[in-house]
C-alpha cells in the first residue's frame, strides 16, 4: 500500500522521538513492501515562529489532504506569554476542530513488565489495569464562548460556557458502545449530572442510545468520584465515554497509574478513516537536546496509525510486539527506569524496538 502521512514534527523534545517514529515506519514499510509519503506540516510553536500562527490554513491543508496524520506534541516555555489566540494549544484545537476529530482513544494499559513504575500498591495493580477512555474531542468548554469584560463596578469577570447538542452527544457515545462492543462490553458514562444540564442532556442521550446496544452493560458515575475510582480500583473501568474536559483530566490520572505517561499513545478520529495520532504526554522542555526523552509513546502512536487508520493489523501487532519484546529485555527510559534493568537514551530506544520488528 502507498500512504500520505502529514509529520508535525512539534516543539522541544518533541523532533527527538519523531525522528525514531519515522525510523520505525520505514523498516515496517520496508518489510511489509508499502510506501510512506512524508509531508512535514508546522503546527504549534514551530508555526508561531514560522508564520506568526499556530495553525495557518496551508498548513491546515496539508493535513487534510493527507491520509493520516503524526504528531509529537507542542508547546513549551517560549511561547507561555501570549495571549490565547496565538498560544501553540490553540494550534492543536483548530486542528482537530479542523480535521472534525471528534473521538478521542486514549488507553490506559499497564505493561506488566511496568507495574513496578506505577505508584498504586501491587495489590491493585495485580487486579489489572487495561481501560480506554473515549473522549469528546471538539466541543464543550474547549469551543464554547470565552470572554473577560469589566463589570460596571470596575471588577473584571470572565465567562466561559460549555455547549453540547444532541448529535455531539450522540456520535460520540455510539464510539463509546462500540469500543464496548469490541472489549468487554461495559460502558461507563463520566458527568457532572448531580450539577451541569450538559450532563443531564449527555445522560438522556446516552439512554436512548443503550437500547440499540443491549449487550452492553451501562453505568454512570460522577467524575469527581470517577478521579477516586481510577486510583482505588481501575479493573472496573473497560470503556469511559465522557465530554471534552472530563476527558482530558481523567486521562491524565489513567496514565500515571499506568507507570509512565511516556508509554501512552492516542487517536482521535471522525467520520473517516484519516485521524490525527499523537503521544498524550507534552512536549517535555526539560529534557529537550539530550537525548534522553522515551520516545514509545510515539511509536505506539504510529502503530495506531498503522492499525485503526490503514487497516495494517499485522504491521500494528508487529510494532506492539517489539516494544514488549524490548520491555522483556529490561530496556527502559529515564522515565519509567526502575533497579536492575538498562536505562536508554531515547535513539538507543529507537534502535532497540527497530531490532525486534
Ligand atoms: C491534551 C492536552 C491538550 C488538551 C492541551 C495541550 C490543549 O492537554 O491533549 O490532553 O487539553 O486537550
Ligand atoms: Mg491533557
Amino acid at each position: 500500500m502507498e500512504k500520505n502521512i502529514a509529520v508535525i514534527w512539534g516543539d522541544c523534545s518533541s523532533p527527538e522521538i519523531v525522528k525514531q517514529t519515522l525510523r520505525v515506519l520505514d523498516k515496517v514499510a520496508e518489510k511489509y513492501g508499502h510506501t510512506f509519503h512524508y509531508t512535514d506540516a508546522a503546527m504549534g510553536g514551530e508555526a508561531i515562529d514560522k508564520y506568526g500562527d499556530p495553525l495557518p490554513q496551508h498548513e491546515l491543508d496539508k493535513c487534510l489532504a493527507a491520509d493520516s496524520v503524526l504528531l509529537g506534541a507542542v508547546g513549551g516555555p517560549k511561547w507561555e506569554g501570549l495571549p490565547g489566540e496565538q498560544r501553540p494549544e490553540k494550534g492543536l484545537l483548530r486542528l482537530r476542530a479542523g480535521m472534525g476529530l471528534y473521538s478521542n482513544n486514549r488507553p490506559a494499559r499497564i505493561w506488566p513488565q511496568l507495574a513496578p513504575a506505577s505508584p498504586l500498591k501491587p495489590e491493585i495493580v495485580a487486579k489489572g489495569i487495561d481501560f480506554i477512555i473515549v473522549r469528546e474531542l471538539i466541543g464543550g468548554v474547549y469551543f464554547g464562548k470565552h470572554e473577560t469584560y469589566t463589570l460596571e463596578n470596575g471588577e473584571k469577570q470572565a465567562v466561559d460556557s460549555m455547549p453540547y447538542s444532541e448529535h455531539e452527544i450522540e456520535r460520540i457515545g455510539r464510539i463509546g458502545f462500540e469500543t464496548a462492543m469490541k472489549r468487554r462490553r461495559k460502558l461507563c458514562c463520566v458527568d457532572k449530572a448531580n450539577v451541569l444540564d450538559t450532563s443531564r442532556l449527555w445522560r438522556a442521550v446516552m439512554h436512548r442510545l443503550q437500547a440499540e446496544y443491549p449487550e452492553v452493560e451501562y453505568s454512570e458515575m460522577f467524575v469527581d468520584n470517577c478521579a477516586m475510582q481510577v486510583v482505588k480500583d481501575p479493573s472496573q473501568f473497560d470503556v469511559i465515554v465522557t465530554e471534552n474536559m472530563f476527558g482530558d483530566i481523567i486521562s491524565d490520572e489513567a496514565s500515571m497509574i499506568t507507570g509512565s505517561i511516556g508509554m501512552i499513545p492516542s487517536s482521535s478520529l471522525g467520520d473517516g478513516t484519516r485521524g490525527l495520532y499523537e503521544p498524550i504526554h507534552g512536549s517535555a522542555p526539560d529534557i529537550a537536546g539530550k537525548d534522553i526523552v522515551n520516545p514509545t509513546a510515539c511509536i505506539l502512536s504510529a502503530a495506531m496509525m498503522l492499525r485503526y487508520s490503514f487497516g495494517m493489523t499485522e504491521e500494528a501487532d508487529a510494532v506492539e510486539n517489539a516494544v514488549n519484546k524490548v520491555l522483556d529485555k529490561g530496556l527502559r527510559t529515564a522515565d519509567n527506569m526502575s533497579e536492575g534493568c538498562t536505562c536508554l537514551g531515547c535513539t538507543a530506544m529507537g534502535d532497540a524496538i527497530l531490532a525486534e520488528i
